[in-house]
């Protein structure tokens, strides 16, 4: 035992003794840790030093005219780097977006020579070091707008997000891998695995926000799994790479100051469609249709990037709202059974910080000691002194009215006290009987309105002068209750309701809560309503806009959009108004979209849709002005009652775009009248507003608004 311990000293002795050796051993190690050879990079700098540089070349072959000899020798360098690692599985991923992406070669190639770089056996070990920083390090590290892109890649004005490969590297990595399945061994300046959806916010100017969605494989859920490949989006989108696309997600920016929220309108990153046909090019031969089955079936699961981009306007502190409704197309109840509305929030959302928009200077000089609605009343302010409205298709948002003067009046308020100010101009407050002078002398024939229960609405304020459901929401105040149980159940105690009054003009509340809830959801039994007004059963009626003196006639049609619902057909009954009874009105409103997206598919919609317009073309040629109207904005609910629409917020958005579309195209004196923006505009809390009411009707107060959107557009034209 005693020389065993001798022995070890001895050990320790001849150490010490060698000392030098020890000293030597150590620097080698420190020499192998830091192991990061120097590796010229002959080929980055063959590409910086040819006049052009790498996004320039991909830029001159995407032209069309005679650069082929200048522009196949610029790419030259990218073309051979790639061929010498293309065979690599190592570099599998790298060599797939130098081709894909050329403009960002520069950046690709730095990156592979920087891990070649690396001392071959300490490679796991920087491997670990990087992949501990994590994407979100390599997002909040990179200054996406003006760091280490060519200048012509970042986006501007219209187009923030600039081209697809404005991606961060690591992530244009991430996607390229996982996306075309390729091995991904090569681990240097790879983001760990994304977790969890993002969202990530660069900014060009004060105003031109871009965001990014960064949505993860979506996860299994095998329960589900037979229903599950039922869904996909409609066949345009879905191979046009638009929206609505695989997801769902609805993004707002709000303005904290003003509280105005601010849809922004995400589509498919751009890139999708060229890894999409990369992923097909390596699927073998196979027939076509096979092809685009296989590459459906593997993009519903694949990492999903959407981004979007809006012009802050107004000045205010913004915040970002964004929520994963539904993924792997599950919105589209065409399709498949219908699936609970259990929105996910986006909580990942970088910078994390408030974003500012700074106030004008003009502004400091007189008004900086005002109260703290000082930035608000500044807005409000500004609005109040732009010209009038002059057209139905305007994006705006809530304000609230407190803080307007005596002297400003807003067209009409809701019943949160908000008024809706577009951004380009203001709504004054016309009446009905100076609505219907005015039409007398720009329209004297009159309006012929086809439309749905929401067309019935805006007709009922038009016959009551305003009257109908005028201040609802007090009244319902004291009846005590919640909206939610207004007419859910008659209250045995309540007085009998009273008679209503011959006039519609002196429209009233006669006691009986089924009337109140007519007020903000579904009025086509409202007690009290006088059929000899409006006959809310009737296919046609003609009712009179304005005074006995002053007016013209409101030709109605009601239509159940152009579904298989309407009894006669809706076309049968188009053309029998057209050639039996009157000539066309000066204007024409046409509704669709709502009973449609619910009872419809894609395909019957375009052929109706088809004929319908052209029907409207022929018929209203002539006539000064044809408006279409949107359908009403849809959220945060499925139809859980037995009529079992299929509708969802994205079929609606759908239905709306095919049908702008095609009345943009082949209706020349055509206005939108945009009520579904309005709808939109609105913040988390107040979209829950229509919860409770299946038919999806805007309460009154906001039919109020919508009419007056309508008044301004056809009377302050001159
Ligand atoms: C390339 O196209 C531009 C316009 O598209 C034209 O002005 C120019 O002359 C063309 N160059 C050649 C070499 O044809
Ligand atoms: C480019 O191609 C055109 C034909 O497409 C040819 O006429 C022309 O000579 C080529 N330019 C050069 C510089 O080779
Ligand atoms: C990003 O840009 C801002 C301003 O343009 C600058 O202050 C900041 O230092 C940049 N950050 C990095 C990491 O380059
Ligand atoms: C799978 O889907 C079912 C039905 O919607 C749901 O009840 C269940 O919680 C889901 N499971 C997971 C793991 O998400
Ligand atoms: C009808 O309305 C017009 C416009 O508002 C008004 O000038 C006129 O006096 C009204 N006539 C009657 C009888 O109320
Ligand atoms: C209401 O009208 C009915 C018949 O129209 C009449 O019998 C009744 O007396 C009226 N009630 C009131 C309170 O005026
Ligand atoms: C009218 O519409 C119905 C379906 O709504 C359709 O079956 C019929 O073919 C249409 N008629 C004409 C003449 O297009
Ligand atoms: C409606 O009239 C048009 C011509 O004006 C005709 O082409 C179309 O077939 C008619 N549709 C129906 C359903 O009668």
């Amino acid at each position: 035992m005693m020389k065993k311990i001798i022995g070890r000293f001895g050990t320790y002795n001849n150490l010490i003794k060698n000392w030098y050796l020890i000293v030597l051993f150590n620097v080698l190690l420190l020499l192998i840790l830091l192991g990061y050879r120097y590796y010229p990079m002959e080929v980055l700098s063959q590409l910086s030093s040819s006049t052009t540089t790498a996004a320039d070349a991909f830029h001159i072959t995407n032209s069309n005219n005679d650069t082929n000899m200048t522009s196949i020798h610029d790419q030259d360098p990218i073309a051979m780097y790639r061929s010498s690692i293309q065979d690599n599985d190592d570099y599998a991923v790298e060599a797939a977006m130098l081709q894909l992406f050329p403009s960002r070669a520069s950046d690709i190639i730095r990156s592979v020579e920087d891990t070649r770089a690396q001392f071959f056996l300490f490679r796991p070990f920087w491997s670990w070091w990087h992949s501990q920083q994590t994407w979100k390090q390599h997002i909040l590290s990179s200054n996406i707008s003006d760091q280490h892109l060519p200048e012509d890649v970042v986006g501007t004005g219209s187009n923030p997000c600039g081209s697809p490969e404005s991606l961060p590297l690591s992530l244009l990595r991430r996607i390229v891998a996982t996306n075309l399945e390729l091995p991904s061994t090569f681990n240097h300046g790879n983001p760990t695995r994304i977790k969890e959806p993002f969202l990530y916010i660069t900014r060009v100017g004060t105003k031109h926000i871009c965001v990014q969605a960064i949505l993860p494989e979506p996860p299994v859920n095998t329960t589900f799994m037979m229903d599950h490949y039922l869904y996909q989006p409609a066949n345009e989108q879905l191979s046009s790479t638009s929206s609505p696309w695989w997801d769902s997600i609805m993004v707002s920016a709000l303005n904290i100051d003003t509280d105005a929220s601010m849809p922004i309108h995400m589509e498919p990153w751009k890139g999708h469609a060229l890894l999409r046909k990369e992923w097909m090019k390596h699927r073998g031969d196979k027939p076509h249709f096979m092809l685009e089955l296989e590459s459906m079936m593997h993009e519903r699961r694949t990492i999903h990037v959407y981004e979007g981009s809006i012009k802050l306007l107004d000045p205010g502190r913004y915040h970002f709202d964004a929520r994963i409704e539904y993924q792997e197309a599950k919105w589209n109840f065409e399709k498949g059974p219908i699936v609970p509305y259990r929105p996910q929030q986006i909580m990942h959302i970088y910078p994390e910080d408030y974003i500012d928009v700074p106030i004008q200077h003009s502004y400091e000089d007189n008004e900086k000691d005002d109260n703290e609605y000082s930035l608000l009343r500044h807005i409000v302010k500004q609005h109040m002194e732009l010209p009038y409205c002059t057209r139905t298709d305007l994006s705006g948002r809530w304000l609230p009215s407190a803080v307007l003067s005596a002297t400003e009046e807003p067209a009409a308020l809701d019943i949160r006290n908000k008024f809706w100010a577009p951004y380009n101009c203001r709504l004054r407050r016309i009446s009905y009987q100076d609505f219907g002078a005015c039409l007398e002398k720009k329209y004297p024939h009159g309006i012929d309105a086809f439309g749905d229960s929401n067309t019935r609405r805006m007709i009922k304020k038009i016959i009551t002068h305003g009257r109908w459901c005028d201040d609802w929401s007090f009244v319902a105040n004291t009846f005590g209750k919640p909206n939610e149980q207004i007419g859910s159940a008659r209250n045995d105690n309540h007085p009998p309701p009273k008679n209503q009054s011959t006039d519609p003009l002196n429209w009233d509340y006669i006691g009986d809560e089924l009337q109140l809830r007519a007020c903000y959801c579904e009025d086509y039994k409202e007690p009290g309503w006088n059929k000899e007004w409006f006959d809310v059963e009737k296919r046609k009626m003609l009712v009179w806009v304005g005074n006995q003196t002053n007016g013209v006639h409101l030709r109605s049609y009601k239509w159940d959009g152009l579904t298989y619902l309407n009894n006669p057909s809706w076309n049968t009954s188009f053309n029998q108004t057209a050639i039996r009874q009157h000539a066309p009105g000066d204007v024409a409103i046409v509704s669709i979209g709502n009973w449609d997206a619910a009872f419809m598919t894609v395909e019957q919609f375009q052929k109706e849709l088809d004929e319908l317009v052209d029907l409207i073309h022929r018929r209203y040629r002539y006539s000064t002005l044809v408006i279409y109207r949107t359908p009403q904005y849809y959220c945060c609910r499925v139809d859980a009652t037995d009529r079992y629409r299929h509708i969802s917020g994205q079929r609606v958005q759908l239905f709306d775009q095919l049908a702008r579309e095609q009345f943009q195209q082949r209706i020349h004196n055509l206005m939108i009248w945009d009520t579904f923006t309005m709808g939109e505009s609105r913040n988390w809390d107040e979209k829950q507003a229509s919860n409770g009411c299946a038919s999806n009707h805007v309460s009154a107060d906001v039919v109020e608004v919508e009419n007056q959107v309508l008044m301004n557009a056809l009377c302050n034209a001159k």
